[in-house]
């Protein structure tokens, strides 16, 4: 067992092992990163700090990790996002886990100071960051570690999002690289990922038929956008809520029709919130809903569906199917799944394993270059070198045997000049 770990049940990791297997083995571009760039010495005798949900990708980001001579250590950034098959496996194999799904959220802060503990005690490491818990423990609970940390790089848009206000307000101690806005991450993890595996979740759990149906998105970023377009695949009949015109429009050029959200509540049959923001569905909306919604949220905060509102204003609630939760309020039936959290990870598998393949190989580079780097590298968000996002695209490219042309020299001059 990788050294201190702490897991839910050891006996598990049978399982646990099968599925890294699986995502290894479907993970060609973050195999290739690791044989052509991670060898190369840098991570030896270096920590490596990782904050993401723990299931089969995120375990096999961790084990290329340390193959390459990292001392690496993972949590989850909340209980609902931990496999424990997984989490048992992973502590087999080298990486230290700290990680339980039955963790409450004080006992999951402190598997993450754990972690910054041991990364970060007495040598020099870099974080792999979700919604920024690592960075913000360690600006507040775990601060005589922060001259060791080379910096930081962040998964998520809700993520980044913070690393900036914090940036704002000028108490960023150590460097960030936003990989979540490398465009082989946002393009195809945010769009294609969240759109097919939200849309899985949701048909997985209740069983119920997509086609025909009236469903509803709440925010047409990259999420949103992947959201729609897999619900309208299967058959749905897509609305959006926007709260950007031009986000709004684009939906509308898109094919959807765009409406507010309390016009929209009338007609809906499923939900999908997929902001990053706050009160998006509240019970102003639920009252308005018909009988028998279905709501979920696929954006990275537990906040967007106010859950506890929900609570109130029905009369009670069972669960009717495992991860779904029927309301009832007044003789009108709401069903909620996956609690209202971010419903691929808690009430599914995540996204595809080819997806995280990308986003991983950009997530291992990004730590990659922060060992390397993050010493010259100004306390702010910075993005990942774009040489680094076009090389992932392009090994992705050769590994499904498809690739791109160059620009000749002609071509270049032509496109850098302004004379005719
Ligand atoms: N489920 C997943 O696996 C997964 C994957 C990637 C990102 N995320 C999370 O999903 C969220 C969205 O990410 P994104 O990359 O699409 O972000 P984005 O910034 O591209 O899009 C968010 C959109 O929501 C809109 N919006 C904000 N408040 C709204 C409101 N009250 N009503 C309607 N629309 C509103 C914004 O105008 C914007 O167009 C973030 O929290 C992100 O961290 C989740």
């Amino acid at each position: 067992m990788g050294s201190d770990s702490i897991v839910r049940d050891p006996s598990l990791a049978p399982d646990g092992h099968r599925k890294i297997d699986w995502a290894a083995e479907h993970s060609p571009v973050l195999n290739r990163v690791r044989d052509e760039y991670l060898k190369d010495g840098t991570f030896e005798g270096l920590g490596v700090g990782v904050a993401l949900p723990i299931e089969a990708k995120t375990a096999y980001l961790t084990i290329v990790l340390a193959e390459a001579g990292a001392d690496v250590s993972v949590a989850s950034p909340g209980p609902f996002f931990v496999q424990d098959d997984v989490a048992a496996a992973l502590a087999e194999r080298g990486v230290t886990v700290y990680a339980s799904s039955e963790a409450d959220p004080l006992e999951a802060d402190r598997e993450l100071e754990r972690v910054l503990d041991r990364v970060a005690g007495g040598r020099d490491a870099v974080l792999i960051d979700d919604r920024a818990g690592l960075t913000r423990l360690a600006h507040t609970t775990r601060k005589g570690l922060l001259p060791r940390i080379r910096g930081s790089s962040e998964e998520t848009t809700s993520g980044v999002a913070k690393f900036r206000a914090m940036e704002r307000e000028g108490v960023l101690e150590f460097p960030t690289l936003a990989a979540n806005d490398a465009r082989c991450k946002y393009l195809f993890d945010n769009r294609y990922g969240t759109g097919q595996s939200a849309i899985t979740a949701i048909m997985q759990n209740t069983n119920l038929m997509m086609g025909g149906k009236r469903l509803v998105v709440l925010g047409y970023g990259w999420c949103g956008k992947g959201i729609a377009r897999y619900a309208a695949g299967l058959g749905a009949r897509v609305s959006v809520c926007e709260v950007d015109p031009v986000r709004g429009l684009e939906a509308y050029a898109d094919g959807f029709d765009v409406l507010p959200a309390l016009d929209a509540c009338e007609r809906g049959e499923i939900f999908v919130t997929a902001t990053g923001s706050t009160d998006v569905l509240t019970r102003e909306h639920f009252e308005r809903m018909r009988d028998g919604a279905i709501l979920a949220n696929a954006g990275g905060v537990d906040v967007e569906i106010d859950v506890d509102g929900l609570r109130e204003a029905s009369s009670g609630s069972r669960e009717v199917r495992r991860n779904v939760e029927e309301f009832d309020l007044e003789g009108r039936k709401i069903y909620l799944v996956g609690r209202g959290l971010v419903v691929n990870l808690t009430a599914g598998d995540g996204h595809p394993v080819e997806i995280m393949d990308l986003t991983f190989a950009i997530q291992a580079l990004c730590a990659h270059h922060l060992a390397n780097n993050g010493h010259a590298l100004e306390n702010r968000v910075h993005l990942l070198p774009k040489e680094i996002d076009d090389e992932v695209a392009r090994i992705k490219l050769d590994a499904v045997g498809m690739g791109v042309d160059s620009l000749t020299s002609e071509q270049e001059e032509f496109l850098a000049g302004w004379r005719e």
